[in-house]
């Protein structure tokens, strides 16, 4: 098993903490059922990405809704920016996007961001112009009369990661947030995360996606039959201390066999190994999409967001929300109450539209050259942060 090291590197405020946090969930003769989390301890700070992961079980989603303060923990203390998760002024500075989608199938999207704008008592013009950006920014600008009963898999995820930041959050909590998602949402969503913390937004995010995880997470924890097995950084986790990679251009063959010469003089035992690095199936994937767009190929469905919007630039207050917690009790629901239809305006025809990847490829980052001689992975494609940033910048008119 790794050394548990849940100490977080810098000094910033501490937004999440948790000691000895334990839930047992019992039957109705109040005997344990399921060990679901057991002593659990970590921080999190401001700016910081975290990750939860584990198998299926292993207790990531009840850590998540004791963080929401919607399940009372049998034991342990937890603090969620110095209060409890109970606290309503701490629940207002809070976006959670659930494991599953609860919301009204019958309402679309531009009702249902409107809805959840109400419950955090945002003025009419703030539900309005957030409404639209954040349609804009999950790529569901188009399809928005649509009624959200009607939506694939991949667009009911991103309509609820808009739901999540409707009240300009300060804790992002994402349970799976690219489940289900295409290979472009992944990564329009993986840029949106980095943003998000970029602009001082802390966001903990659970997901069986390892790579994904890797591209975003500054720290992450593993768990297993809910307690954590291992907890740092994810440089500190997986560097192999014991072996050196050098990637260099193409070399000739007999500079090849001379460096291999010198190198063998100094190991006498272990493997010396000269391949040619490989990038990602994301990177491959998403250049071949970014060509496809330059043949002006159409398609319907969800398009290409990634704009992020303009009122999550983290440098505004969030608005206060008096009632924040009927938000999380009604995303805790297991089944939101049927809107009649017959009380609902009619899901307008869908629109068939081009995708527009712009902003898809300029957040692209180019397949890493030449990755630092301790770098253990360097097929895997990190988010270019550079080209990201400079493209909110431009969105945010050069503003940070
Ligand atoms: N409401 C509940 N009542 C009884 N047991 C529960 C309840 N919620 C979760 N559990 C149990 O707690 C354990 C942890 O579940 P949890 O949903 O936290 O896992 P997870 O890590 O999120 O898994 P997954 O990756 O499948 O989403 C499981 O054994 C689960 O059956
Ligand atoms: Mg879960």
């Amino acid at each position: 098993m790794a050394a548990v090291d849940s100490n977080p590197p810098s000094n910033s405020e501490v937004v999440v903490s948790v000691r000895g946090l334990t839930k047992v969930f019992k039957d109705f003769w109040n005997r344990p059922k399921a060990r679901a989390v057991d002593g659990v301890d970590f921080e999190v700070r401001k700016g910081e990405i975290f990750g939860l992961l584990g198998p299926n079980g292993s207790g990531k989603s009840t850590t998540i809704k004791l963080l929401l303060g919607l399940l009372n923990p049998t034991k342990g203390h937890m603090e969620v920016f110095g209060h409890s998760p109970r606290h309503v002024q701490t629940k207002a500075r809070i976006g959670y996007l659930p494991e599953e989608s609860y919301l009204y199938r019958y309402l679309n999207s531009r009702e249902t961001l409107n809805f959840f704008g109400n419950l955090f008592h945002l003025s009419k013009e703030d539900r309005h112009n957030r409404t639209e950006q954040l349609l804009e920014m999950v790529g569901l600008g188009k399809t928005q009369n649509r009624a959200i009963g009607e939506f694939s898999k991949g667009m009911q995820r991103r309509i609820g990661l808009a739901q999540a930041l409707i009240n300009d959050p300060d804790l992002v909590i994402l349970d799976e947030p690219t489940a289900g998602l295409d290979p472009i949402g992944c990564r329009e969503v993986k840029d949106l995360i980095v943003a998000l913390a970029r602009r001082g937004k802390t966001v903990i995010l659970s997901s069986h996606l390892l790579s994904d995880v890797e591209d975003v997470c500054d720290r992450v924890v593993i768990y297993y039959g809910g307690k954590i097995q291992a907890a740092g950084t994810l440089k500190e986790l997986l560097v192999e201390p014991n072996t050196v990679r050098i990637t260099t251009p193409v070399l000739p063959k007999e500079t090849l066999a001379k460096v291999l010469e010198t190198i063998r003089k100094d190991i006498s035992t272990g493997e010396v190994r000269v391949d040619n690095p490989t990038q990602n199936l994301e990177s491959y994937f998403l250049d071949v999409v970014a060509k496809a767009k330059q043949s002006a190929k159409e398609t319907s469905g969800a398009q290409s967001g990634a704009r992020v919007a303009e009122y999550l630039r983290g440098d505004q207050p969030a608005q206060p929300a008096k009632s924040a917690d009927k938000v999380l009790e009604k995303l805790s629901l297991p089944q939101a109450p049927a809107i009649a239809p017959a009380t609902t305006p009619a899901p307008a025809k869908p629109a068939i539209n081009e995708v527009k990847l712009d902003a898809l490829t300029q957040a692209t980052p180019a397949t890493p050259a030449v990755p630092p001689p301790s770098e253990t992975k360097p097929e895997a494609k990190p988010v270019d942060l550079s080209k990201a940033d400079e493209k909110l910048s431009s969105l945010l008119g050069g503003k940070k």
